[in-house]
């Protein structure tokens, strides 16, 4: 049996993802902090598709805990890199530690697992690794914040290794996967608005194309489900930015005053996200 390790596994798409490759026979390895939800659902889909499933109780941010994930990711068939977590106040006004959390979760984590898996898979001569991006990778949509600019790390490098002769002409294949918004705790969790019901994609839905898309001959450089956020996508990476200063176009996270920012600058993130709202902002994110 394939053996798969997924990052961000205890709720929201990473559980989906889950799902759906053991639906496709998988062995399973789950990570996040979440131990109780964690074990909850390495039980249920034991039990319901006959996979082995074992979870791996890690808070990527920690460096030893991500050594040890880094460590199981080795002779892992499938890489889903997907906890991450997004920033919902301007850059200026976060502290610095919001700040390194983010970026070590968004950035180094899949960095790190990336590094440790894929010299095993070349080794191999087989393997998949899916990178959860953003279409706030491909423009400046959640302007004033690192959000988009973490996400862009992901989408970058996957394009980078993808299109290497190293990799182009192996059995290996990277794909990262372009979400737009999708139903899970994620904004929630952000301190920011979720998007207007018609822009929003039920996980489930996106879980199972990305299975879908990685388990092709060739599967996709980057993968964008659905039509909507593909042509939404495609126009980000190429409007001209001025046109992203007109209202409505793109949220920007700044438009509180330099009084106000240096009130809340190194305060708590849940003032500056309170405050960012009262100012009208957090009103459709990606
Ligand atoms: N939802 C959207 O609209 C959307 C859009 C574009 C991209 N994305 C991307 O999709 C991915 C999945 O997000 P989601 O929407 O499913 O969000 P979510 O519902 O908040 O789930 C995030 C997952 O990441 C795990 N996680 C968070 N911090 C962690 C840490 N420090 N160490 C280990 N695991 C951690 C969480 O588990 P624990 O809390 O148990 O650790 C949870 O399993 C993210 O990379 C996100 O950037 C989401």
């Amino acid at each position: 049996m394939p053996k798969s390790l997924i990052t961000g596994a205890s709720y929201g798409i990473g559980a989906d993802i889950a799902r759906a490759l053991a639906g496709r026979g998988h062995d399973l390895v789950l990570v996040a902090r979440s131990g109780e939800a964690l074990d909850r659902l390495a039980v249920g889909l034991e039990s319901e598709h006959g996979i082995a499933v074992q979870t791996l109780h890690a808070d990527l941010v920690v460096e030893a805990d991500l050594e040890r994930v880094a460590e199981a990711v080795c002779d892992a068939d499938i890489l889903v890199n997907n906890a991450g977590a997004g920033l919902g106040t301007s850059f200026e006004r976060t502290t610095w530690d919001e700040e390194q959390r983010m970026l070590r979760l968004n950035v180094v984590a899949p960095a790190r697992l990336l590094h440790a898996a894929l010299p095993a898979m070349l080794r191999r001569g087989s393997g998949r690794v899916l990178n959860v991006s953003s279409v706030a990778a491909t423009g400046p949509v959640w302007q004033g914040t690192t959000y988009g600019a973490s996400k862009a790390f992901g989408l970058a490098l996957t394009e980078s290794l993808a299109y290497s002769r190293r990799l182009r002409g192996s059995p290996v294949a990277l794909t990262a996967l372009v979400l737009g918004h999708t139903t899970s705790r994620f904004h929630e969790l952000a301190g920011i608005a979720p998007s207007p019901p018609l822009l929003t994609l039920p996980s489930p839905y996106v879980a199972e194309r990305a299975v879908r898309a990685i388990h092709r001959r060739r599967p996709p450089v980057v993968c964008v489900p659905s039509a909507r956020y593909k042509l939404l996508a495609g126009l980000l990476r190429h409007v001209p930015r001025r046109l992203l200063t007109l209202p409505g176009l793109a949220d920007d996270f700044t438009t509180v005053a330099c009084g106000d920012a240096g009130e809340s600058a190194g305060g708590d993130g849940e003032h500056s996200v309170l405050a960012a709202e009262a100012h009208g902002q957090g009103e459709r994110q990606l």
